[in-house]
């Protein structure tokens, strides 16, 4: 495995397989009632976030606290320094202080590459989040739902349709998923407006299609995509009400979709633009789920990445044992 994870490109088929299996061992932890293990004890994780976020960035500060990682959160939002030199004395820092991994956010495109390439740090650089390019960590938490309810007992997602859906343009998390659902096998059409969808995307390997209704019936995953209104300087669709008819998840269209279907979604969710509050919220949706396997895979990528003493068995069930748990 790499010293970065900045794209999914940086994987190969069996990093990503392996990554899925050890997040898959480690949900376990989160089963348990001490949430703990040793195996990163001493080492240090910055969370160095440009640009908002929730539960990605919380998911990431969970996931190093329950490998017993120390973590530094840096909020460095409203820097106004230009970007190369801040990114530059921000790095040199993190590196003074013995920054083991860093878990960077950013607005622009190519930001953790930087951070990674210019050896600025000696230590890992996780991209959490790049401007339109990446997202590498939600798709493998993305894989890891699929895989979890649709091949439990499979490596990979040989032959799962997965439909995604809405603004694909500007969307890091469409880019990773086509990246990494395609590499472990699944059917990718991606379902938006001509204006949603970007330069070049006829040389993907995915199918398109311009109107949620042509493969609701078909799909085994629907994974609707949020309308980022913050990265859009102009209209890219006449009107939300045209939007939501035609690309939206409603009840209308849930009462189509296979009863084995996943309904996914990255969030943060526009309930009522892209997804209906009762589609949110069915049985058939595992948002939330998502957001819980997050943190799984969070902890694999860290541990793999940081090389952390080995998994081990029992060892939890051990200190669980001795809190008279
Ligand atoms: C996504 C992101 O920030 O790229 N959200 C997330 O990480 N959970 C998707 C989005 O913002 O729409």
């Amino acid at each position: 495995m790499k010293r970065h994870l900045l794209s999914i490109n940086d994987l190969t088929y069996d990093d990503a397989v392996l990554i899925l299996d050890t997040a898959a061992e480690l949900a376990k932890i989160s089963d348990a009632p001490v949430k703990k293990l040793p195996t990163l004890r001493g080492r240090t994780v910055v969370n160095l976030f440009f640009e908002d976020s929730t539960r990605t960035r919380i998911s990431f500060e969970a996931a190093a606290k329950r490998l017993s990682a120390d973590v530094i959160n840096f909020s460095a939002k409203g820097s106004s320094l230009s970007k190369g030199e801040s990114l530059k004395d921000t790095a040199l820092t993190l590196q003074a202080m013995g920054a083991d991994a860093v878990i960077i956010r950013h607005n622009a495109s190519g930001a953790p590459a930087r951070l990674a390439d210019q050896q600025w740090m000696t230590g890992s650089v996780i991209n959490a989040g790049d401007g339109t390019h990446e997202h590498p960590t939600q798709a493998l938490l993305d894989a890891f739902t699929i895989r979890k309810h649709l091949r439990p007992e499979n490596k990979d997602l040989t032959g799962v349709k997965v439909s995604i859906v809405g603004d694909v343009l500007h969307s890091r998390v469409a880019r990773s998923n086509v990246l990494l659902l395609g590499k472990l096998g699944a059917e990718i059409t991606l379902v938006a407006p001509p204006t949603l969808l970007p330069v070049g995307v006829e040389k993907w390997p995915v199918k398109i299609a311009f109107g949620l209704d042509a493969v609701i019936a078909d799909s085994d995953v629907v994974m609707m995509l949020r309308i980022q209104r913050e990265r859009m300087a102009e209209l890219f669709f006449p009107s939300e009400r045209e939007y939501s008819r035609q690309f939206g998840l409603n009840s209308d269209r849930l009462r189509k979709i296979k009863p084995t279907a996943l309904v996914m979604h990255p969030g943060p969710m526009n309930r009522g633009l892209e997804i209906s509050a009762d589609s949110a919220d069915s049985l058939q949706s595992v948002i939330v789920e998502q957001v819980t396997n997050g943190v799984s895979v969070r902890m694999a990528v860290l541990y793999l990445l940081l090389g952390g003493a080995p998994l081990a068995a029992g060892a939890n069930v051990e200190s669980n044992e001795k809190v008279g748990m």
